[in-house]
């Protein structure tokens, strides 16, 4: 339903991860559009795999779902083999891009450093990073939470200009609560959100931190999404396994 107390309009992105097949793709957007065909009180976001993109958009065209990559390099073009462009994404039809995924950053050698020049290319490009933060289970047990999401943080984020900011999307995920079905409770989640806009606040500006959207990722279901949305510090969440099910997704969207 229409939230109108909000300030920011919230988003719910999925995350595909390594699943779905272009016919697969096709098959989800034939049954997920329809069932969200009314929301308005959102943004829609899907991220499928790479070779999934251009299938994605086409069986998307129309609708208000915006298609995003899981991941981008930051060059142009090059001698890179295995990696794709921010222009290449946007040529795809891409709107969007994850930038910085705990999953990245776990088997892949992603770093704040190789986070912030992607974040960089991406806005240059003219697509909307979702920047991944979060917290390993033994550092927020070590009471290290907040260090490490400023970190992320100031590392990721390092030398963008307020414009630059502007332009990106926030997704906090406790890396605990990832495909564990381990969600962080929504005052916990609240927590850390309110943190990280602090930081943006000190970083930037009042007011980009007033407007910038962070959404949860760790474990969202139908189930326990209304709760997390209650949270006025949560602007949306980023949906990796119940994403893949065109009825449970629909069931978020339309919390
Ligand atoms: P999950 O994944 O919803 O399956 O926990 C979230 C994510 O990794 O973005």
């Amino acid at each position: 339903m229409a939230d109108t107390s909000r300030l920011r309009k919230p988003v719910i992105a999925g995350n595909w991860k390594m699943y779905k097949t272009q016919r697969e793709a096709r098959d989800f957007f034939a049954e997920f559009q329809p069932l969200v065909a009314a929301a308005t009180h959102c943004e829609i976001v899907v991220a499928p795999t790479f070779t999934a993109l251009a299938a994605s958009v086409e069986a998307a065209k129309g609708s208000a779902i915006g298609i995003a990559a899981q991941d981008v390099y930051w060059a142009s073009e090059g001698a890179f083999t295995g990696e794709v462009s921010p222009r290449m994404l946007v040529e795809a039809g891409c709107r969007a891009v994850i930038i910085g995924h705990s999953e990245r950053r776990q088997f892949f050698g992603e770093t704040d450093e190789s986070a912030n020049r992607k974040v960089k290319a991406a806005v240059a490009a003219g697509l909307t990073p979702i920047l991944c933060v979060g917290e390993l289970l033994a550092e927020r047990e070590a009471g290290d939470t907040q260090s490490v999401l400023e970190r992320q943080f100031r590392g990721s984020l390092a030398a963008l200009t307020t414009a630059e900011f502007s332009r990106i999307i926030m997704a906090y995920e406790p890396v605990w609560a990832i495909g564990t079905g381990r969600t962080a409770t929504p005052e916990i989640a609240a927590e850390a959100h309110k943190f990280l806009r602090d930081l943006a606040a000190r970083s930037f500006s009042a007011k980009d931190a007033a407007s910038l959207r962070i959404l949860y990722g760790g474990s969202v279901k139908p189930e326990n999404i209304k709760g997390l949305m209650a949270q006025a510090e949560i602007d949306g969440a980023l949906v990796g396994g119940a994403s893949l099910d065109a009825r449970q997704f629909a069931a978020i969207v339309n919390y």
